[in-house]
């Protein structure tokens, strides 16, 4: 049983459906991801989640208890959001204290005595590597400081379950990296399960055990990063995550050979991909499809003789950008575009002609919702 499920929720505001029958489980330790552009309804989730927005329709289920209508203070989960939502007026070691104080966290007797109080957020201080900070007011504090008293008090109080609204989204690149790993290293290590909101890809595959890819208020695919990145659903999950390079391209032969030709409308390709059986079942002969390559899956050689087996075309090199360790190469092959970003790029020159080369087991057939 999952630890939490959310089954077919929506969440209507006046003419927008923010959030559009949503099913998700969240296993138990898991760190989970709701990764989605702006407007998408992550939050609307996450705060439905929460207890603190009623859902139109569908449940939410704990622990296999239904707590659709459970009040957010009786659920035992933490909080984190993005503007931390701290007390100016408290110093750091009262902000900690509210939330076991407010809610009489798990574990912890209605009277709870001032001893273990002092003790536990000292506990979480240490955790986020705030020790001795108690006493500093928190207006006094770095805005990275500043978070991390925000993910102290969500952990002082023993969560059931970790809710995160962009956390780190006000912290410098630097910062922000630093914190994310700690974060995941400190939620792994204390046995939490956690529930992510971003829009940043990259950070969402750097937390995340899983994530689920929303746009407009639905869930288009769920999987661990690796598997949205190397097998996307569909066009927008292709699109979303990172760089992708599309074709379009009408499928030529009819056999269940799962290694099918495709001809490009571009260019007059023909490329075998080998796509799964049940994505072919859907797409009949001649019917338009789109095909998908990352471009750190295509090599570009300046000869024939290169070893790769795939699909081979000839082209040619329209721009070149450097970025340090890789290089992007744009190409023209008879009208077909691509981008390739190889790691290797000496000896290559605008205008060069070359041979690219798309593995046949790299290429990734879509379907467009
Ligand atoms: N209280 C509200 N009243 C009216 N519309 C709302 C309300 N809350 C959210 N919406 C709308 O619902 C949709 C989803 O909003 P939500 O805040 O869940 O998106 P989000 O994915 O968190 O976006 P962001 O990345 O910008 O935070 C948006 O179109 C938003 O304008
Ligand atoms: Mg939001």
């Amino acid at each position: 049983m999952p630890l939490l499920s959310l089954n077919n929720i929506s969440k209507r505001f006046g003419a927008t459906a923010a959030v559009a029958d949503v099913s998700v489980a969240v296993e138990r330790g898991e760190f989970f991801g709701l990764l989605g552009p702006s407007g998408c309804g992550k939050t609307t989730t996450l705060r439905i989640i929460a207890g603190l927005e009623a859902p139109d329709g569908g449940t939410v289920e704990f622990e296999g208890r239904d707590i659709t209508t459970l009040q957010p203070e009786r659920r035992g989960f933490g909080m984190v959001f993005q503007n931390y939502a701290l007390f100016p007026h408290l110093n750091v070691f009262e902000n900690v204290a509210f939330g076991l104080r407010a809610r009489g966290g798990r574990g912890i007797s209605p009277t709870v005595r001032e001893g273990s109080l002092q003790e536990r957020v000292e506990q979480a201080l240490d955790l986020v590597q705030l020790p001795g900070f108690g006493t500093r007011r928190v207006d006094e504090l770095s805005g990275g400081q500043q978070q991390r008293v925000a993910i102290a008090r969500a952990i002082a109080i023993e969560p059931s379950l970790l809710l995160f609204d962009e956390p780190l989204s006000n912290l410098d690149v630097a910062l922000r990296e630093d914190t994310r790993r700690e974060l995941r290293a400190l939620v792994k290590r204390l046995d939490l399960t956690a529930v992510y909101v971003t829009h940043d890809q990259v950070e969402a595959f750097a937390l995340c055990d899983r994530i689920a890819v929303m746009s407009e208020g639905r869930v288009h695919q769920v999987g661990a990063p690796r598997e949205l990145y190397e097998n996307p659903a569909n066009v927008f999950v292709a699109k979303f995550l990172g760089r992708n390079n599309l074709i379009r391209a009408l499928r030529l032969t009819s056999s269940n050979d799962p290694s099918t030709r495709f001809k490009t409308l571009e260019g007059g390709h023909t490329l075998i991909v080998s796509a799964r059986h049940d994505q072919l079942m859907r797409l009949a002969v001649n019917k338009p499809c789109l095909l998908a390559i990352r471009p750190e899956a295509i090599t570009v050689s300046k000869d024939q003789d290169g070893s790769e087996a795939g699909n081979r075309l000839a082209a040619r090199i329209e721009h070149l950008e450097f970025s340090g360790a890789t290089t992007t190469i744009t190409l023209d092959a008879n009208g077909l575009k691509l981008e390739a970003l190889v790691l290797q790029a000496e000896g290559f020159r605008i205008g060069h002609e070359c041979v690219v080369t798309l593995p046949v087991d790299r290429m990734e057939l879509l379907s467009e919702s």
